[in-house]
């Protein structure tokens, strides 16, 4: 036989090859939680082959049937009782739409053309599509988890919930007037079991005798696979005002005494700098970190924002963060 073949023949067998092959390169689709997946088919009836001559269906990777159109009339027979009532079926383009998609609904798909014919049944086009789902996380929110018998230290909470793939990334922006420090802080991240949503969270304590300009704080999430960044309504701390008065007026009374060191104490502690204390067992992180904040033009004029982060200590006028320590190399600072 002669080896080449027509071209015609070639361009046949190629078409086939191209869609029976099982592993050609998958469709990529993104489908947000709750929402609807488009499952495509791209069927091109070239043929103009009848619907009642055809046998149609899409199976997920575990070969569980979601739909099957058996000679034009849909066919409950087969489908996988978690697809019961999530689908239609779009004619016009030869999509299946699968609604309500839940986290579990990752994963690739295949739809199937057979035609019957009096012989039996031929594979006569297979494609595969690769589901990824997203499911927007919340506008983060910082809150003051207030205490007022620890008035020296503002500490303050930034979460963002129900949100999928996990991030990776959320940080604190401090701004001052002429500076912001990025403080990058250790995510607490949790799994809804059911949903597999993502709830994350940071903290940061800010020693208040160190604020002594107006600051802005901003909290960022940076989410995957965009990196897209969402970010906070800005929270204020303005060194006159101490903190926890409005608008929480239940603690009117006991914010007097607060008030009062406020304004003492911040002149002695400014000479009192955050050092950094003998760690107790080497090799076990538990150290506080200084992030400088530079103001001014000048490096004599530099101050600090004391952001103390240890997991225990008994020094006084300390503020502490009970779960997340500052890795020394997740510290940066921008200056504008
Ligand atoms: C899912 O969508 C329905 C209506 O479209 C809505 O009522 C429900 O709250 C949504 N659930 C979640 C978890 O977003
Ligand atoms: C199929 O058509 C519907 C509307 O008829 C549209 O919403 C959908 O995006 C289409 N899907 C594809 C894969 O073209
Ligand atoms: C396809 O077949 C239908 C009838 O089954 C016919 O009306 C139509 O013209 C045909 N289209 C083409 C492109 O052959
Ligand atoms: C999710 O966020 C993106 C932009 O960040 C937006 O385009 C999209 O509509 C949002 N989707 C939902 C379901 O909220
Ligand atoms: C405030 O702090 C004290 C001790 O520091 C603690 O016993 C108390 O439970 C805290 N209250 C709140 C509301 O966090
Ligand atoms: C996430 O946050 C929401 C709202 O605060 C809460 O209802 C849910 O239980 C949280 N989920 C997890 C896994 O922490
Ligand atoms: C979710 O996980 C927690 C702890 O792992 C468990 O106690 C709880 O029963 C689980 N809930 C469901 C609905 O599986
Ligand atoms: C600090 O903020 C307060 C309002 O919160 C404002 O009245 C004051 O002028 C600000 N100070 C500076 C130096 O910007
Ligand atoms: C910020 O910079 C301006 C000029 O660059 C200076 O006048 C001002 O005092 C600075 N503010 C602070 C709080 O250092
Ligand atoms: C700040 O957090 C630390 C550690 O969780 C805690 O000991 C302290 O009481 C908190 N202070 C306030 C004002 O909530």
């Amino acid at each position: 036989m002669d080896p080449t073949c027509t071209m015609g023949l070639c361009r046949f067998l190629f078409v086939v090859v191209f869609f029976l092959l099982p592993d050609a390169a998958p469709l990529k689709i993104k489908a947000y939680f709750n929402d609807t997946a488009d499952l495509p088919c791209l069927f091109t009836n070239s043929q103009n082959l009848s619907m009642s001559e055809l046998v149609v269906f899409w199976q997920n990777q575990e070969a569980s049937v979601l739909y099957e159109l058996y000679l034009g009339k849909e066919k409950p027979d087969n489908v996988n009782r978690k697809y019961m009532g999530r689908t239609s079926f779009d004619w016009e383009n030869w999509t299946l739409r699968l609604h309500n998609i839940q986290i579990k609904d990752q994963g690739s798909y295949q739809c199937f053309i057979h035609h019957k014919k009096p012989k039996g049944m031929v594979l006569i086009y297979q494609m595969n599509s690769d589901l990824s789902v997203l499911a927007n996380f919340s506008q983060p929110e910082i809150i003051e988890i207030s205490n007022i018998t620890e008035n020296l230290c503002r500490n303050l909470t930034c979460s963002s919930i129900q949100g999928y793939p996990e991030p990776k990334k959320m940080s604190f922006w401090l701004k001052t007037e002429n500076s912001t420090t990025v403080y990058d802080g250790v995510m607490q991240k949790s799994q809804d079991n059911v949903t597999e949503l993502y709830n994350v969270s940071i903290s940061l304590s800010v020693s208040l005798p160190a604020v002594t300009s107006n600051m802005t704080i901003i909290c960022v999430l940076q989410t995957e696979p965009m990196k897209t960044e969402l970010f906070s309504s800005p929270f204020y701390i303005d060194p006159k005002v101490p903190p926890f008065q409005p608008p929480d007026y239940t603690v009117w009374i006991a914010t007097a005494i607060p008030l009062t060191l406020a304004i003492g104490i911040p002149l002695i502690l400014r000479y009192i700098p955050c050092r950094r204390k003998k760690k107790k067992q080497p090799g076990v992180s538990n150290e506080r970190e200084t992030i400088k904040m530079e103001r001014g033009e000048s490096e004599q004029t530099k101050k600090r924002v004391k952001i103390c982060v240890p997991k225990s200590s008994d020094e006084e006028f300390q503020c502490v963060v009970n779960s997340s320590e500052i890795p020394s190399g997740n510290r940066n600072a921008t200056r504008f």
